[in-house]
């Protein structure tokens, strides 16, 4: 557990680690090869990405399908290798090479919750199995009756009573709600530091999609759990998330915290996200995210920016370079041309209003 600290400035600091990101992403990069051994092309899954994860802080991952939000979280859970970049976990590099025992802590800290509840419990054995075994894997309790009792506890957490019934029940005997909380729950055994939840909700009914969300809240308040919460639903990431970083085609366009994000959108993207949303303060959608235009080729992605040919506000220049980041302010930046590089920007979030992209809603 971590210790308060005073900092240098006086002020406590609850985390004990000077303010010091959880996970920090430098520079990620993902290249899939296509086509077979022959071809030499890639698909541009991920492009030079890079985020903060504040402790104890919920980070959002906003954007259309194909944006690059799942191999984000696969790489951070070291499902797949990146192409390049850094993942740096408690101020170290993880993909370096490291003494192995270092490399299964980590996998045990950052866990993953996926999209299906339906797929990621295996149907022939009880809810029972599902939690027995990470405890067992990684040596969280002795004996039978020390593992039963930290069963139940790890339901109650998750709302899933009485814990004595539901570890008994088959997975086709719980709703989708009530599987995602198993799935949770599975993560939870391992304590681990960081979860990663990919789309946690979107299969769910939207009348059980707010019950989630809040024990996700409740996991990050009581158990000081840091969450990567992906999501195709900006409202959704308004509800839950500190912080929400906005992804387009492989590329992150847009970050801040994520009220500022949706009072004052900075990249037409996020605008476009956003008017798709008939009250993005009112809660969560059941739609998915807008789908006029494409997002463009990442086989052999154009030089400029990606968002160019969908971008009201296009300029030659967004054609031929990408743009670098713009500063707003310490916790709001952009990658647009519409705003000056660097630290001059500060300020502008918001300038550009009436944003007049036509959005078609798929269901
Ligand atoms: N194993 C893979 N091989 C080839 N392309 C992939 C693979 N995994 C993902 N992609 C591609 O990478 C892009 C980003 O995918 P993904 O990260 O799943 O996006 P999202 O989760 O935002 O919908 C997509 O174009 C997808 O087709
Ligand atoms: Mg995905």
């Amino acid at each position: 557990m971590a210790i308060e600290q005073v900092t240098r400035n006086g002020a406590v600091d609850p985390s004990g680690y000077g303010g010091q990101p959880v996970i920090d992403v430098r520079n990620l990069t993902k290249h899939f090869p296509v086509g077979g051994f022959v071809s030499k092309q890639v698909v541009h899954a991920l492009e030079d990405v890079s985020f903060s994860m504040p402790r104890g802080e919920v980070v959002a991952l906003v954007g259309e399908s194909g944006s690059g939000k799942s191999t984000t979280a696969r790489l951070l859970a070291r499902l797949i290798p990146p192409t390049s970049g850094e993942i740096v976990y408690e101020g170290k590099d993880i993909l370096k090479s490291e003494p192995r025992h270092a490399s299964l802590d980590y996998r045990s800290d950052v866990q993953m919750v996926f999209q299906d509840p339906f797929g990621s419990l295996n149907p022939v054995h009880p809810v029972r199995y599902h939690l027995e075994r990470p405890l067992k894997i990684h040596k969280k309790t002795r004996g039978r009756g020390q593992t039963r009792d930290r069963i139940h506890e790890l339901l109650d957490i998750v709302g899933l009573t009485p814990p004595a019934e539901v570890a008994a029940k088959y997975p086709y005997q719980l709703s989708g709600g009530q599987r995602q909380r198993v799935a949770f729950a599975r993560a939870l055994a391992v304590e681990p530091r960081v979860m990663l939840a990919d789309e946690p909700v979107s299969m769910l009914d939207v009348s059980i999609r707010i019950g989630i969300l809040n024990l996700i809240e409740r996991l990050k308040e009581d158990h000081g759990i840091s969450f990567l919460y992906i999501t195709h639903d900006i409202a959704s990431a308004r509800y839950i998330a500190d912080q929400t970083n906005v992804m387009y085609a492989g590329r992150m366009v847009e970050g801040a915290e994520s009220t500022e994000l949706i009072d004052e959108p900075a990249h037409p993207y996020t605008k476009l996200l956003l008017s798709a949303v008939p009250n993005p303060h009112a809660g969560l959608r059941t739609e998915e995210a807008p789908s006029r235009g494409e997002i463009p080729s990442l086989i052999d992605p154009p030089p400029g920016c990606p968002f160019e040919p969908r971008c009201p506000y296009a300029m030659d220049v967004c054609k031929q370079e990408m743009p670098g980041i713009s500063s707003l302010n310490r916790r709001h930046w952009v990658r647009c041309h519409l705003y000056p590089a660097g630290e001059a920007a500060a300020g502008m979030s918001g300038k550009l209003t009436n944003v007049s992209v036509q959005v078609n809603v798929r269901n």
